[in-house]
């Protein structure tokens, strides 16, 4: 890929995501490129360049070029340490608990949040839930919606967990499980793209998950992104981020009650 085609793409995933794509992941970028125009019949960068980025057409090809450039690496109680946290801690017993997964992938953190939270919800601890999944990725968003996932991807789960919350096929030929109805029925996913100046929401959050999703943005942005999200949670409210993250600067608004939890005073 010529340099001058690279910096050009960078500058658009950087201006539009917030993502950084510095010249060390060339190679990277290249890899995924490479892919997309193989499934277009495209062979030089250049063309792929001006097919992409020719704004003459309604331009469908840039979210094609958002979704290969995301990287979308997630699965099912990843950190298990924040569903533990919840488990252990979370006790609301009037009204709707309203959580929110903003960078959810294909869904495993909102479908992990969900069996967690029927759990509860069987405790007597809390009185209903609800979940919203949010990416910018239109792709990810597709395979969130379907709830259809390998077999493999539920290997390490316990038992109960597995014969609660998951449907095997009646195909045997076909190893894939689908989440259960009465999950997906607290669910539900939409496309939002965490640099939007506001998030709009017709109610706060009590729960908002941000993992693994600001360090793709530089400190600035996270920063940003930070003050948004705490202004979508309610007084009390939790905010979870990746186990490797850490808020960019202190936040009045929020104290930490674990390393990578907060909640909104
Ligand atoms: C590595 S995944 C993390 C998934 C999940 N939160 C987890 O921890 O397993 C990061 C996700 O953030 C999404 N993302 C990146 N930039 C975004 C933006 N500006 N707005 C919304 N989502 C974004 C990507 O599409 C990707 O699906």
């Amino acid at each position: 890929m010529p340099t001058s085609i690279f910096h050009k793409l960078s500058r658009y995933v950087q201006d539009t995501c917030g993502i950084q794509l510095p010249i060390e992941k060339k190679t990277m970028v290249e890899g995924r490129i490479r892919k997309r125009m193989k499934a277009l019949g495209i062979s030089d960068f250049t063309d792929y360049y001006r097919l992409a980025f020719d704004h003459k057409r309604n331009n469908y090809e840039l979210v094609h070029m958002v979704d290969a450039l995301t990287t979308n690496k997630t699965h099912f109680f990843r950190e298990s340490a924040h569903f533990e946290y919840l488990q252990n801690n979370l006790v609301s017993p009037q009204g709707t608990v309203n959580a929110w997964s903003a960078g959810c992938s294909s869904g495993e953190e909102v479908y992990t949040l969900a069996i967690v939270l029927s759990n509860i919800l069987r405790e007597g601890r809390i009185n209903n839930f609800k979940i919203v999944g949010s990416d910018i990725s239109t792709k990810v968003l597709q395979t969130a919606a379907q709830a259809v996932y390998p077999e493999s991807a539920i290997d390490g789960l316990p038992l109960t967990i597995k014969k609660r919350y998951f449907l095997r096929s009646k195909d045997r030929m076909n190893k894939t499980v689908k989440i259960s109805s009465g999950i997906r029925e607290k669910v539900q996913f939409q496309k939002l793209n965490l640099m939007d100046n506001i998030y709009r929401f017709p109610f706060s959050f009590d729960i908002i998950f941000c993992r693994n999703v600001l360090i793709y943005f530089n400190k600035t942005k996270q920063s940003e992104v930070i003050a948004k999200l705490t202004t979508n949670l309610c007084v009390g409210g939790l905010l979870f981020l990746g186990h490797s993250e850490s808020l960019p600067a202190l936040d009045d608004n929020l104290i930490q009650i674990q390393p990578t939890i907060y909640q909104r005073r």
